[in-house]
């Protein structure tokens, strides 16, 4: 059985503080996967050995793929305490549950099928049978009502973030109203950007998580990651730097590729 400590302590992997945030860079995407798989199982891990239960919040998308089918295997499915994590999305497409489109579908297929988490414990964002702003209203009753709450706000042990090319990330994205979001905890939004309906977390609610963690990767995602990391302020245009847990932890897990273009601290 592996030891507690993280895979990236493991492996030396690359690690250094940027804007806040700690930066962990894999030399490779097998790498990259096996820090952010390790992350979570370690996570999980210390909170179910202190009797909590586990409230992680997933992305969608593509990169997190990769985490659901690394954590679907070994050493992983072994080492997460899956009985005590509750399974929430960060965002969902305005899509039924079975659709190809949806962040649901991606998780239940790789991941939630293949491990032994209870159907009581996955709550998904109730999308395909409503509207999307019905779906967005049910879930922040959902929120609120089943994950735990510090500073008045729920409060998600974990967050899993993607990063996308325009600087969105969840469902927030550039110059919507919605990045001004400070009371609903959750929001249905038409993005002309993309002519779709999202359901989303606010940047409150993943501001009050405990733990954030960004998991980009590719060379296509380096210039948005540099401008997020070290670009001018400028959350309107790039909404993932409206992203900083105000008693979390931040963290950035990247692969070589999309971390390129990142100047490194000195002494790093
Ligand atoms: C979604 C995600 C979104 C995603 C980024 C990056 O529902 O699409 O929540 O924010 O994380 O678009 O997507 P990729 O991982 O596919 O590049």
């Amino acid at each position: 059985m592996p030891t507690e400590r993280t895979h990236a302590e493991r492996f030396q992997t690359e690690r250094f503080h940027l804007a806040g945030a700690e930066v962990l860079v894999g030399a490779d995407l097998d790498e990259t996967i096996r820090i952010a798989a390790g992350q979570f199982a370690a996570l999980a891990r210390k909170l179910a050995s202190e009797g909590r239960p586990v409230h992680v919040a997933l992305s969608g998308g593509s990169t997190p793929r990769r985490l659901f089918q690394a954590l679907a295997g070994e050493p992983f499915a072994s080492l997460v305490p899956w009985l005590s994590v509750h399974f929430f999305w960060g965002d969902e497409r305005n899509v039924p549950p079975n659709h190809p489109d949806s962040n649901y579908a991606a998780a239940r297929e790789l991941l939630l099928s293949r491990v032994p988490v209870p159907a009581a414990n996955i709550h998904r964002i109730l999308t395909g049978d409503t509207t999307a702003m019905e779906a967005s209203d049910f879930y922040e009753r959902t929120v609120r009502e089943k994950v735990p709450a510090a500073s008045a706000l729920p409060c998600f042990d974990y967050v899993l973030l993607g990063l996308g090319a325009n600087g969105h990330t969840a469902s927030l994205f550039p110059h919507r109203p919605t990045l001004h979001e400070t009371r609903r905890l959750v929001v249905a939004d038409h993005v002309e950007e993309i002519n779709a309906w999202r359901v989303t977390l606010t940047a409150p609610v993943f501001n009050n998580a405990a733990q954030v963690t960004f998991l980009v990767t590719g060379e296509e995602k380096a210039p948005v990651v540099h401008r997020v990391l070290e670009g001018p302020r400028d959350a309107e245009s790039i909404p993932a730097q409206l992203i900083a847990p105000a008693h979390g932890t931040l963290t950035w897990i990247l692969d070589s590729a999309a971390a390129s273009l990142l100047t490194r601290p000195p002494g790093s």
